[in-house]
């Protein structure tokens, strides 16, 4: 037998015989084992779990607890279950093997002992022992593998997740810049020939009045007809209102042509070569945009924006990615407002006056800066270190993706600019993007 099979191998044995364990010692002496020995199932115990040994040889009849409940003890303990039990008996009592072998024992050695069997038996149990440890570190690699290729996995969904929904929030922006452009287009030629009849027909008119004057300045006395029908249609007083209603009119088609320009400019978002692009026009058609949610609604009182631009140069840029920027934004401070007032209404207080304030500057020299600024609720500074995450949101399902803020803030660095927010609880919230000129 090769004694150096197991050289670091260590071996308790269990006996209150001094005879006996002299004589295992001396047996197995030789074999380049750690041999560790104990007289009783207590500090049997005791040791096995102070010394983790590969093997336990166990004599079952002992003052105290015997070898079986010493035994049953070590099984039902997680740092010691695991380590091989073989029992020494000195009866050739099939009862006491089969008990043995029951509670978890793997074999059993008879005295008086056959030093080559005890020998063979232990080996044996040591290989087994080896083989078993060398089993369940290959386990624990396997399951350590698959843990990291499940979390590379779900990393990778997660990303693909995010890409998805990135790719509908933009699907969904170029699709509303087609809409509002499509629908810009189909107003401006209707506009174009109201607003150029407009101005003949202004001028046919007051000529025609002029006509009439002459007539009534000339023949001051006309048929009875004549009198009777100025009189019904009230001509005088027609004559006097024909100004008004024709520069309302004006009024009006200057409206809807600016509406249309605004529609223009906020479709601008197809053009992928940066270009350049005046802010104030972003902002302005954002809000044109966003006019209906602005109004006095059910939700809120009407909103007042307050504009302070300064003095702008313009600015190379995506435009169409910029305006999503304020867009969302504006969107977020529209309903941080609509939330502040719900929340006061709740609790019988009153609401300010509901206002977005909007400055531009240059900062730095080098940068424009654009700043936002809602009078709603305002957000604690744990909202607030999360707000620029994907999918982070604290409105309810189906209102808010959550992705609106970390979109501005790519599109942001793609400008290699900056945005950041300053919020205080209860008094508002102010947005700044930074550009570089
Ligand atoms: N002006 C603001 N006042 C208070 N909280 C705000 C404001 N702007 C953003 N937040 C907070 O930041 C969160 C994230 O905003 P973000 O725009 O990224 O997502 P969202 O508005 O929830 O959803 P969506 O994807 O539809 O924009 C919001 O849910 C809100 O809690
Ligand atoms: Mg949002």
């Amino acid at each position: 037998m090769n004694k150096f099979t197991f050289p670091t191998a260590t071996i308790l044995i269990v006996d209150d015989n001094q005879n006996n364990l002299k004589v295992l010692c001396e047996a197995i002496a030789d074999y380049g084992w750690e041999i560790l020995v104990a007289n009783d199932g207590e500090s049997a115990i005791e040791q096995a779990e102070y010394a983790h040994p590969d093997l336990i040889l166990l004599d079952i009849m002992m003052p105290g607890i015997d070898g079986f409940d010493t035994c049953v003890h070590l099984k039902s303990n997680p740092e010691t279950c695991e380590i091989p039990i073989i029992f020494m008996t000195a009866l050739s009592d099939t009862i006491d093997k089969v008990k043995g072998l029951s509670i978890g024992g793997v074999d059993y050695v008879t005295k008086p002992f056959h030093t080559e069997e005890v020998l063979a038996r232990i080996n044996v149990h040591l290989q087994l022992r080896s083989l078993n440890k060398q089993l369940e570190e290959q386990k624990l690699d396997l399951e350590k593998r698959v843990a990291a290729r499940t979390n590379e996995l779900s990393k990778a969904l997660h990303e693909l997740q995010q890409s998805q929904l990135q790719l509908v929030q933009s699907e969904k922006m170029s699709t509303l810049g087609q809409l509002v452009a499509s629908v810009a287009h189909e107003i401006n030629n209707p506009v174009g020939f109201i607003t150029g009849n407009l101005s003949h027909l202004a001028d046919y008119t007051y000529k025609i009045i002029n006509h009439l004057q002459i007539y009534r300045r000339n023949y001051l006395e006309p048929i009875a007809e004549i009198t009777q029908d100025a009189k019904e249609i009230c001509l005088d007083e027609l004559i006097k209102e024909i100004p008004d209603v024709i520069s309302s009119m004006e009024v009006g088609i200057d409206r809807i042509s600016n509406i249309s320009i605004s529609l223009r400019n906020f479709s601008r978002s197809d053009t992928s070569n940066k270009v350049e692009f005046d802010i104030h026009q972003g902002i302005d058609s954002t809000l044109m945009i966003l006019k209906p949610r602005l109004k006095a609604s059910k939700k809120h009182p009407e909103i007042e924006v307050i504009k302070q631009y300064g003095d702008l140069p313009l600015v190379n840029c995506y435009p169409g990615q910029l305006n999503q920027v304020f867009m969302n934004i504006i969107s977020n401070a529209i309903d941080a407002l609509e939330e502040s007032v719900a929340f006061l209404e709740r609790h019988q207080r009153n609401q300010a006056i509901l206002t977005i304030s909007i400055v531009t500057k240059i900062d730095d020299e080098n940068y424009v800066s654009i700043s936002i600024k809602d009078n709603g609720l305002g957000m604690d500074a744990e909202i607030q270190r999360r707000i620029f995450d994907q999918f982070f949101t604290t409105k309810s399902i189906g209102k808010g993706t959550g992705l609106g803020l970390s979109i501005s803030r790519q599109i942001a660095e793609k400008h290699e600019g900056i945005i950041s927010c300053v919020s205080n609880l209860g008094q508002g919230t102010e947005f700044t993007i930074k550009i570089p000129i």
